[in-house]
């Protein structure tokens, strides 16, 4: 129940699966496989789960806790634990927060655009040029995006108790089983051991600072990290919960759902290409120009139903998240601003609609934000979107930036002992070593790997 105005999650459970719901997304099932493409396969896979438990789970935990302590919002928090003057941390990570969901919600226009496609049995995706066409035509994207904003800006609005528990109660599971029933199936196809193979022996000789770098962004990423969104869920989490263990669920979820995410897509990339794994990088468009060509293997009717199916569950998964990105500015706006919910809510979501425009452009609609800014990649020179541009500053960059600076606040300024106090509510013992590393982790491994990781790369890209 409910204990005070600000709402609180109903159950354990509840709070898990919303959490875990932000956390599983777009960034499992589309990012995940093109970046661990793009990354030269399975090394990427063992960098990036070094990460999520390692480095991201304490920094989860940390988060979890400042939100739970002050229930507030993702600037308040850092007032009340530190002062006025700690505040830009929070601000840092709404601004990550609006500029993910900005392009975030692009990506998932596409997703329900091709459960329409899908629906009407149109498998006709496989190339780049018919991806490219669909992501240009920009009037069909256009109006999917304002959808899915729409709808996020309707859940939010209601508040959390209402929208976001109940949804991922029942979605999460389904999108689960339907990656493990299409994992099983991607097995049995021709070439699928290529693919296998590719996603899990790794070969370190590939590993280059680029390779770290987006393994890090991604660790954060997925696990909806460093913007204070899960400062934001803290604060509805009850004193009862136990935080660590919740952060635990989250974060092997998570890590699952991309890991099966990946184990399912590259045997249908080996099927789909005759088992030659030398240029997997699909990039941005890897899971939408490889799963239809997977569905119309099933048969005109059975892959018209999975394949609806899938990319509608995949829309649930990327709302479940758009929620969380869209409540981490309206908190605040409330909280702070006094601004009433409906207000915040419609006129934020109405501002990142339109801050997304150039990225809704770019890819194809209008030539110069298409190709925005120049990369080097693997030491050759490759254009870049103006959303890529977005996705390195707000997530590649700021969500590790923000990680750094959330264990540093966590570790000197509020103090281990009130961090240790927090863990231990809601639970009458909490395992020592697990209590020590924690300690360790946001004094000085977070700091000192993810500091000197996001000063490099800032230093050599910028
Ligand atoms: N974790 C989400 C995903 O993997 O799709 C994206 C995300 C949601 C990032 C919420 C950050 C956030 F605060």
């Amino acid at each position: 129940m409910a204990t005070n105005s600000r709402g609180q999650f109903n159950s354990r459970l509840g709070f898990v699966l919303a959490a875990a719901g932000s956390a599983v997304g777009l960034g499992n099932i589309w990012k995940f496989p093109f970046e661990v493409g793009d990354g030269g396969g399975a090394a990427f896979v063992v960098i990036y789960l070094a990460f999520c438990f390692l480095l991201c789970f304490p920094v989860m935990i940390s988060e979890i806790a400042i939100g739970r302590k002050t229930q507030l919002n993702a600037v308040g928090a850092f007032k009340k634990l530190g002062h006025k003057n700690w505040a830009w941390i929070g601000l840092l990570g709404i601004l990550a927060g609006v500029f993910i969901l900005s392009f975030y919600n692009v990506v998932a226009g596409w997703a329900f655009g091709y459960f329409l496609e899908m629906a009407q049995g149109n498998f006709d995706f496989q190339s780049p040029e018919k991806f490219g066409a669909f992501i240009a035509d920009w009037h069909h994207i256009f109006l999917y995006g304002i959808v899915f904003m729409a709808v996020t800006a309707f859940i939010v609005s209601r508040g959390i108790k209402g929208g976001i528990e109940k949804a991922a109660k029942i979605l999460m599971p389904s999108l689960f089983a339907m990656i493990i029933g299409l994992m099983i199936y991607s097995f049995t196809l021709d070439n699928a051991m290529e693919g296998i193979k590719y996603y899990l022996v790794p070969d370190f000789s590939a590993i280059t600072g680029e390779v770290i770098y987006s393994a890090l962004g991604q660790a954060f990423f997925s696990l909806s990290l460093g913007m204070g969104a899960l400062i934001t869920y803290g604060s509805y989490v009850s004193r009862k919960q136990d935080i660590v263990r919740s952060a635990a669920l989250i974060t092997i979820t998570d890590v699952s759902v991309a890991f099966l995410a990946g184990l399912m897509i590259f045997p249908f990339v080996a099927f789909l290409s005759a088992g030659n794994m030398d240029d997997v990088s699909g990039g941005a468009g890897l899971i939408f120009m490889t799963l239809p060509g997977v569905f119309e293997s099933l048969g005109p009717l059975l892959g018209k139903v999975i394949g609806a199916v899938f990319f509608l569950l995949l829309s649930f998964a990327a709302l479940t998240s758009t929620v969380s990105l869209l409540e981490v500015p309206v908190a605040y706006l409330v909280d702070e601003k006094k601004i009433k919910r409906p207000v915040a809510v419609w006129g934020t979501a109405g501002f990142i609609f339109l801050l997304g425009i150039p990225s809704l452009l770019g890819h194809g609609a209008v030539d110069w934000l298409s190709s925005f800014m120049t990369l080097y990649k693997d030491g050759q020179e490759a254009s870049a979107s103006f959303m890529d541009f977005v996705e390195l500053i707000a997530s590649d960059t700021f969500l590790p930036l923000g990680g750094t600076f959330i264990a540093i606040f966590t570790a000197y300024i509020w103090k281990k002992n009130n961090l240790n106090a927090e863990l231990m509510e809601g639970r009458a013992t909490q395992s020592k070593w697990l209590l020590n590393y924690i300690n360790f982790a946001v004094m000085i491994f977070c700091p000192l790997i993810l500091g000197t990781i996001t000063i490099i790369t800032v230093l050599e890209r910028f």
